[in-house]
This record gives structure tokens, C-alpha cells and sequence, in this order.
């Protein structure tokens, strides 16, 4: 594993991210569940890989419920339980991790968002499920459009100020919106976003990934097989246990179909070069920048595996291009 500083924050972190937005699960009574047991067994897995940096968030619950009508807060912060209790036996000071706060945790009218009633009682609650004393970096899940800038950021700065969290940053704020917290100079400013940004879904190039990187901010980039697409997941025989067989609303076959002819092409350039798509996915986007941060979520210790090789990956400037032409298309 490389391990590479965190834009201007100067910590090293390593060059993949371990997501827990999906854990290891599996169906029981006719519902998704989560395997408690395999969670457990990834995230050290990924630990003793080299991973030094884990991504969660309050309202992760390991599998996504959308179904918001029926809204159940019994799972949430599941994620962040889990990986608490992963990491629970490791050095505090060998790992980074990442939560989030903004959406809706429980019934009462400020269960949710970035206001500094909301976001002083989220802190404590993801401390205590995380069982740990600070969280390196904390993140404002997305804009609740309500909330001003310099009220969101003063919270966040407070707790810097209270050493609850080392630096914060943003997911899903536009640029616009990205720039108003960068240039509120007389308050510590967000030092990375995350967003997401993969081969086939390349809008932020422009916009926040560009943004970020004239600033010296660290992307954190979520997403960055197109939720397994990228990996060939949708290739193999095997997708019984594929997020879009039991995610209703995952829009991945679209994506899937739109861009089968590309993704042919780039498994036959990734089987050319004895690497797995997934792996020369990962590697394009560790070389489009030195600030540029995948997070894995990979829910299969074959898959983890898989990922964290693309570290290893040399890629030219010529292969870049080839890459970037095939899905130009
Ligand atoms: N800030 C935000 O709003 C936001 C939004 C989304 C995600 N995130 C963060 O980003 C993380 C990653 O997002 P993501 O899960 O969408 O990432 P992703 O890497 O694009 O997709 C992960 C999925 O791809 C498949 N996969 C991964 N590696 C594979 C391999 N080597 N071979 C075949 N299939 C493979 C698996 O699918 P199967 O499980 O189907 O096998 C896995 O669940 C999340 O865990 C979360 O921490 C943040």
C-alpha cells in the first residue's frame, strides 16, 4: 500500500479509502440484513491490507433503505457500530476515519441537517458508536439548503475548537457552494470533499474534483466502480448477490447498458495489460491527481483483494489517454 499526504492537512493516509456505505450482507426473511461477522472480518482484512482509512456515516446502515415512507430508525448508524467494534482492539493513532452528518437519524424535527443543534448531537452519537474520542474527518453529508454557510462552518469549527474533529469537508455541495466555505478566510476552511467521479460518470471533473484541486483540497471519490459496473460485476454469471438484483432503485443497469460497448472494450484492455477492470478503474483515478483519494466498497473479501492491487498499477500517460478515449465515445 502507498500512503500519501491528505491534501494540505500534511496526515498520511493511504491511497485507497474503505467504504461502509454497503457491508457484507445477505437475505433473511425475506430482507437484506447485514452479516455482522463478515463486516467484522472485511474491515480488518482491509486494515491488514494496508488500509489505514475508513469512510462511514451516521445514517449508514450497512445496507441502503430507501424506503423512506416507512422511515426505520432501528438501523441507523449500524456502519459506524460495526466498524467501531472492528477496530475497537487497533491503535487509535494507526487508522483515519471519516463520518458524516445531515441526514435524517431519528422522528424529531432536528434529527436532521447541518444546523449546530443537529450537528453537536450527531458528533456524540457517532463518537459513542464509533467507541472512539475524535474523528479526523468530519463531513458535511450534503447541503441541507436551509442552514447558511458561515452558521455550518462556525459549528464545524467549534468542534475543532473542542478537539472532536481534526478538519472537516463537504459531499454533494456544488461549486458554488464549495467556494463560499473556501473563501470564509476568517474560519478554518473545509479541507477535502467527496463526491463521486468514476469512468463513466465523469461530471465533477470539472466542477468540485477541479475546484478542489486549485485550492489544495483532498477529493475523497465515492463511487469509483460506478457501484461495481466498472468492475465488471455485471459481466460474471455470479450476481445473485449483486447490489442492483436487490437494490430496487439502483440505476446501475442504465448505466450498464448505455456503456456496454465501452466497458467490452476496456475488459479487453485490462485482460491485455494482465490486470482486472476494477483494478485499472482504481489506478486511472489514483493518476488523475495526487489529491485524488478512491473509496472502496467492496463487500467481498475477493473483491478487497482485487481493489487494493491497483496500487501496485503502472500506468503512462499514452494508457491514460487510451482509457480516458474508450469511454469518450
Ligand atoms: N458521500 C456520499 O454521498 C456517498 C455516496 C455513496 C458512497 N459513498 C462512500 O463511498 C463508498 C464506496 O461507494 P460504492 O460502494 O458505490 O463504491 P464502488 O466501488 O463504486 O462500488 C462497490 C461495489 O462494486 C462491486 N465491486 C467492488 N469491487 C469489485 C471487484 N473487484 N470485482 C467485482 N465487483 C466489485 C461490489 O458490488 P456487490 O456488492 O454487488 O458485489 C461493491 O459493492 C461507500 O462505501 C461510502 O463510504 C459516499
Amino acid at each position: 500500500m502507498n500512503y500519501k499526504a491528505f491534501g494540505r492537512t500534511g496526515i498520511k493516509v493511504s491511497e485507497l479509502i474503505f467504504g461502509t456505505w454497503y457491508l457484507p450482507n445477505n437475505t433473511a426473511e425475506g430482507k437484506r440484513i447485514v452479516n455482522k461477522e463478515e463486516s467484522i472480518k472485511i474491515i480488518q482484512k482491509a486494515y491488514d491490507l494496508g488500509i489505514n482509512f475508513f469512510d462511514t456515516a451516521d445514517v449508514y446502515r450497512g445496507v441502503y433503505e430507501r424506503d423512506t415512507s416507512s422511515i426505520n430508525f432501528e438501523n441507523i448508524g449500524l456502519a459506524e457500530r460495526i466498524v467501531g467494534e472492528a477496530l475497537r482492539g487497533y491503535d487509535r493513532e494507526s487508522f483515519i476515519i471519516s463520518t458524516k452528518v445531515m441526514g435524517r437519524t431519528g422522528p424529531l424535527q432536528n434529527d436532521m441537517g447541518v444546523n449546530r443543534k443537529h450537528i453537536n448531537n450527531a458528533i456524540k452519537k457517532s463518537l459513542e458508536r464509533l467507541q472512539m474520542h475524535y474523528i479526523d474527518f468530519y463531513i458535511l453529508h450534503a447541503p441541507d439548503n436551509i442552514t447558511g454557510v458561515e452558521e455550518a462552518a462556525r459549528s464545524m469549527n467549534r468542534l475543532i475548537d473542542q478537539g472532536l474533529i481534526y478538519h472537516y469537508g463537504l459531499s454533494n455541495f456544488s461549486s458554488h457552494e464549495l467556494m463560499k466555505f473556501i473563501n470564509l478566510d476568517y474560519l478554518e476552511s473545509p479541507k477535502f470533499i467527496q463526491d463521486k467521479y468514476n469512468l463513466i460518470e465523469r461530471e465533477q471533473e470539472e466542477r468540485n474534483i477541479k475546484v478542489a484541486e486549485e485550492n489544495s483540497l483532498a477529493s475523497m471519490i465515492y463511487s469509483p466502480l460506478a457501484q461495481g459496473i466498472l468492475a465488471g460485476r455485471y459481466f460474471s454469471k455470479d450476481t445473485d448477490n449483486a447490489r442492483a438484483n436487490y437494490e430496487k432503485f439502483f440505476k446501475g443497469n442504465d448505466l450498464l447498458n448505455k456503456n456496454i460497448k465501452a466497458l467490452e472494450e476496456f475488459r479487453n484492455l485490462s485482460l491485455n495489460k494482465g490486470v482486472s477492470m476494477a483494478q485499472l478503474s482504481l489506478a486511472w483515478l489514483i493518476n488523475k491527481g495526487k489529491f485524488i483519494f478512491p473509496i472502496i466498497g467492496a463487500t467481498k473479501i475477493d473483491q478487497l483483494e482485487d481493489n487494493v492491487k491497483a496500487t501496485e498499477i503502472k500506468i503512462t500517460k499514452e494508457e491514460m489517454e487510451t482509457i480516458e478515449k474508450i469511454f469518450k465515445k
